[in-house]
């Protein structure tokens, strides 16, 4: 999707895909991705997820990355906090309280910041993107990010010819084409989530579903394309 896209949705209050009180498969099984005390947690494609606060008030470092300068300004006013904003690497980086997002392209991320994270949250990024920008966006996370990095990946599935994305619908044989060159990919849980999604059954969606998966970097990675 190119930025004007995702801009028009911001500027508009168009973002069905925001969940005010987080995600609930994060806090069912953080546990189990075994990310280590204290370490710093990648947020691709942020939004203004509660869900970083939560990863904050477990002790991580938060590093989100979001295009929309409204959405950051809007998470630390929702969760109550006066960011700091500073430039760096060509980004506006807002950062308070254990969280800290970077306004720009997820694709223009310096490889540094890749580094030092030793775990991801995908909650709705990779399902964000078309299936080029897909192929970019999982090479981006098997190249860059360190061996040892854990994550959890929440994805939805369903037949895409009865919707256009997005979301996109990423089954479990994507997600492992994606993924396994540099992760282990683990399946954590799965339900029809039809029934909480009004929405996609308005478009015509007649099944959807959601799915956790666990992450482990491996050390092996594609070249980025
Ligand atoms: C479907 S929303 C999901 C937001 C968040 N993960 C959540 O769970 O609410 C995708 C978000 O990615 C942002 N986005 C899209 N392309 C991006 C890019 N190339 N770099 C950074 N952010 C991007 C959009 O502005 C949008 O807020």
């Amino acid at each position: 999707m190119e930025h004007d896209f995702w801009h028009a949705r911001w500027t508009h209050d168009e973002i069905g895909f925001h969940q005010p009180d987080g995600n609930p498969l994060l806090a069912a099984h953080w546990d189990a991705v075994g990310a280590p005390d204290g370490a710093q947690v990648l947020v691709p494609l942020c939004g203004k997820t509660p869900d970083m606060a939560w990863l904050a008030a477990r002790g991580h470092r938060v590093v989100g990355v979001e295009l929309s300068d409204k959405a950051a300004r809007a998470f630390f006013d929702e969760q109550g906090m006066h960011a700091e904003r500073v430039r760096r690497d060509g980004f506006d980086v807002y950062s308070a309280a254990g969280v800290a997002i970077w306004v720009g392209d997820f694709f223009q991320m310096p490889a540094a910041v890749f580094d030092e994270c030793a775990a991801l949250y995908d909650r709705a990024a990779l399902i964000a993107l078309p299936p080029d920008m897909r192929r970019r966006y999982a090479a981006t996370l098997c190249e860059r990010l360190p061996a040892g990095c854990r994550g959890l990946l929440i994805a939805i599935a369903y037949d895409q010819s009865e919707m256009a994305g997005p979301p996109f619908s990423v089954p479990e044989d994507e997600v492992r084409a994606l993924l396994e060159p540099a992760f282990t990919v683990s399946p954590l849980a799965a339900h029809d989530a039809l029934a909480d999604n009004e929405r996609f059954r308005q478009k015509g969606l007649s099944a959807l579903r959601e799915a956790a998966w666990r992450l482990e970097h491996g050390g092996g990675s594609l070249p980025v394309r």
